[in-house]
């Protein structure tokens, strides 16, 4: 089987990418590496602990990432997301708080260390900023030609970001570390705002985890509503929230759900209005290996499809 690693900034989707690596048959979920990002690095390495423990997997290990972006010196409270994902991340649900504690390894060194035992047979999945990643190819530049694919959640080529008219929120994050990571030799898929806008979880969906009668069918729909009604609220999309982070999942795991086009991508992250646009590199224009595929667009019926059969049946347990 493969493996997985997540890389999160634990989110409500991040929380649902996590139900979907568990829950797909094809890959062995090792480890989850935390970010900063939706919340405090400390809050969301937490969420993940109690995620896992919610739905039975104490046996994954979560590791600490890095608590910045890696061109600042700090990431505070004033610069979490809570009213898209509540105070504590997980949309003010509150879970039994978790009995075991991170690793002592870094996410870093972890990172490392599975690039050189798994090889091709990792897939990483960074659905938060890519601090981590960065961090690990500048201590360890040989990783890039070892891993087997890195499919993130994070950029927008078609559509406007997310938090400035060009950039996404994850990308905003550290566009440095993107742009690293995009000129790192890795084998990339961009799964992006392109495509995750239009992949839509309702509440007909998280209603059907409710009616399982199991503790995390209801605490999942519960953190799930706390998204939807977000998005409704903050007039983001009034018929259901996008399925930014599990959506990466399903893709690193079976990439024909969504079709893509090959360019050479860069960040932009010189201070500016264009600062965090995931953009085709003008002086790669004529480079013959493209560095990134971009996913433009998406088979959401399949894929919502997938998605409801693993998670009702994780669920379920
Ligand atoms: C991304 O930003 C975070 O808030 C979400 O968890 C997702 O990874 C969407 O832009
Ligand atoms: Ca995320």
């Amino acid at each position: 089987k493969r493996k997985m690693i997540l890389d999160l900034d634990t989110g409500v989707d991040d929380a649902l990418a996590i139900a979907y690596a568990l829950a797909d048959p094809e890959v062995d979920l090792i480890g989850i590496v935390s970010s900063y990002g939706n919340n405090l690095l400390d809050v969301c390495a937490e969420n993940s602990l109690k995620l896992l423990e919610l739905l039975g997997h104490t046996d994954i290990p979560v590791f600490k990432g890095l608590p910045h972006s890696c061109t600042t010196d700090h990431f505070d409270v004033m610069q979490v997301s809570k009213d898209i994902h509540g105070d504590n991340g997980i949309g003010d649900v509150e879970l039994p708080a978790p009995s075991r504690a991170l690793e002592e390894q870094s996410g870093v060194d972890f990172y490392i260390e599975a690039a050189h035992k798994y090889g091709k047979d990792l897939i990483i999945i960074p659905t938060g900023p890519m601090t981590n990643l960065a961090a690990a190819l500048k201590k360890d530049p040989e990783i890039a030609d070892l891993i087997g694919n890195v499919t993130f959640m994070g950029g927008a080529l078609t559509v406007e970001g997310n938090v400035t008219p060009v950039a996404e929120a994850n990308i905003n994050q550290d566009p440095k570390a993107a742009d690293e990571v995009m000129k790192s030799n890795l084998p990339l898929t961009m799964v992006g705002l392109d495509v995750t806008l239009r992949t839509l979880l309702t509440k007909n969906e998280t209603k059907q985890w409710r009616e399982l009668g199991t503790a995390s069918g209801k605490a999942f729909a519960d953190i799930t509503d706390f998204y939807i009604d977000a998005y409704y609220n903050l007039d983001i999309d009034k018929r259901g929230c996008a399925l930014h982070d599990p959506l990466a999942v399903g893709v690193g795991i079976d990439p024909s759900f969504v079709s893509t086009i090959s360019l050479f991508m860069k960040v932009v992250y010189e201070e500016g209005p264009y600062y965090g646009r995931t953009i085709g590199d003008n002086a790669k224009l004529n480079d013959p290996n493209p560095n990134v595929k971009v996913a433009v667009n998406v088979d959401k019926e399949r894929y919502l499809k997938a998605f409801m059969d693993r998670l009702n049946k994780l669920f379920k347990e």
